[in-house]
């Protein structure tokens, strides 16, 4: 061959050798564009689409979130958060910025739940700057204070109502009453049968008479010991459920009792606890109207018997996608018709719709954060102007890096509250205590 023929060869594999390199970045790239667009990014031009799509699935969504509640509320999930790679900076206490309840104290008192363990260190000092409300997040649920019958373990739960007193912060007790975290000595006979399972009328009223001097106990025992520091108190909690009998949950507590195990709670509290402490029917998703009526009609039917309910907790779990800000005063506007006070009891904002179970990982878009703040914002703007239908708003935690929803659905980062895994102000601060910080 000579050297113009070589020349040629040369020319001709490198054209082949460019069409061929060409079409694979082609393929590679429309592909890559395509997954993008179809599995990743859930914000744009989906919104709307979340939102039918939360409506619809809210009560799978509910009926999901019952079945693995147990698994996921164990403090320790929480405290296995690890900050995130991308977080250079060290944890620290902005000083310089404003305090929550300081802003809000011609509104209501901003609360926080707490464990034990960040009564103490650093974490200590955001909740002594930011909050002058405590709710603890486990340790007055009844498996922390009565894990054997008859066994009370205070320590962890005295623990928060020191640091309570010693800063100067009111208390809400969580909970009386509730189907998770609860022991299940509560619910066997004296031969250690569930009593669930037993079919023998006489047995089963048997039983209920023995559930019900329980409760009984637990809360004489309970409200009595914190009676004079807690002035709030969560006397049952997720009693309702759409699906269930007669729009009841159907737990052992009212698969064994009906619903004489609320009535019994809520007048033993009263009875022990005296005219001065405020009791409340808690629960979450009651801004869904359906779910939302049933709760009205129990409240209701319970009043006219004169059980002592005071007031309904709205736990208001709830993402940056939905439910609408008018359903969930709307809500609270009902049940002040009867008369009641109203609680923002467990406030959080996922950053990921109800059904989406992926993982931002280490690289939260700045503008999920943004649509986080503005919906933050619009909930304290309606807050704000319903201040005489809401007495106090608890968020369910205080720093993202201590949340139940980095273990809730799956095991992923997520970011729910206004202080970021540093402990520093997130976009959603700014927008409830400054928005004409956000644009900076
Ligand atoms: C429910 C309970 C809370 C807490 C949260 C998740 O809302 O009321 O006590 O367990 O679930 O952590």
């Amino acid at each position: 061959m000579n050297n113009k023929a070589l020349e040629k060869k040369w020319i001709l594999i490198a054209i082949i050798g460019g069409v061929f390199l060409m079409a694979a970045f082609l393929l590679t790239f429309t592909k890559g564009y395509k997954i993008f667009n179809e599995d990743e990014d859930p914000v744009v031009g989906s919104i709307q689409e979340e939102n039918v799509k939360q409506e619809e699935g809210a009560q799978e969504s509910n009926e999901e979130r019952d079945n693995v509640d147990n698994a996921t509320n164990n403090p320790v999930d929480n405290e296995g958060a690890t900050d995130l790679p991308q977080d250079k900076e060290e944890p620290s206490i902005e000083e310089d910025i404003p305090s929550l309840a300081e802003t809000f104290k011609d509104y209501f008192p901003i609360g926080a739940a707490i464990e034990p363990s960040y009564t103490t260190g650093l974490i200590a000092e955001l909740y002594k700057k930011h909050v002058n409300m405590l709710v603890a997040e486990n340790a007055m649920k009844p498996e922390s204070l009565q894990p054997k019958e008859g066994n009370f373990r205070w320590g962890p739960a005295d623990r928060i109502v020191q640091f309570a007193k010693e800063n100067g912060m009111e208390l809400r007790f969580h909970t009386l009453v509730w189907h998770n975290q609860t022991p299940d000595w509560f619910f066997k006979d004296e031969e250690g049968k569930p009593m669930v399972e037993e079919t023998d009328p006489k047995k089963r009223e048997e039983n209920k008479k023995l559930l019900l001097k329980r409760l009984e106990e637990h809360i004489r025992a309970v409200v009595s010991r914190y009676k004079d520091d807690i002035k709030s108190w969560d006397v049952v909690n997720e009693v309702v459920d759409p699906s269930g009998p007669n729009g009841m949950r159907n737990s052992p507590w009212y698969q064994i009792t009906g619903t004489e195990y609320i009535e019994v709670a809520f007048r033993v509290a009263r009875e022990v606890g005296g005219p001065d402490i405020k009791l409340y029917i808690n629960d979450y998703g009651t801004d869904d109207p359906v779910k939302r009526d049933i709760l009205y009609k129990l409240v209701k039917e319970l009043l006219e018997k004169g059980v002592p309910i005071d007031g309904v907790g709205h736990q208001t779990h709830i993402d940056i996608y939905g439910p609408p800000i008018e359903r969930i005063i709307e809500s609270m506007k009902k049940f002040a018709e009867l008369g009641l006070d109203n609680i923002i009891t467990e406030l959080d904002m996922s950053i990921y719709s109800w059904n989406n179970r992926s993982d931002y990982g280490e690289n939260i878009p700045d503008y999920i954060l943004t649509l986080q703040a503005k919906r933050y914002q619009e909930l304290f703007e309606a807050l704000k102007e319903n201040k005489d239908i809401v007495s106090a708003v608890v968020f369910w935690g205080i720093s993202d890096k201590y949340s139940w929803l980095n273990g809730f659905p799956v095991q992923r980062t997520n970011a729910p509250l206004l202080f970021d895994r540093n402990f520093h102000a997130k976009p959603a601060f700014w927008a409830i205590v400054d928005p004409s910080r956000l644009a900076q």
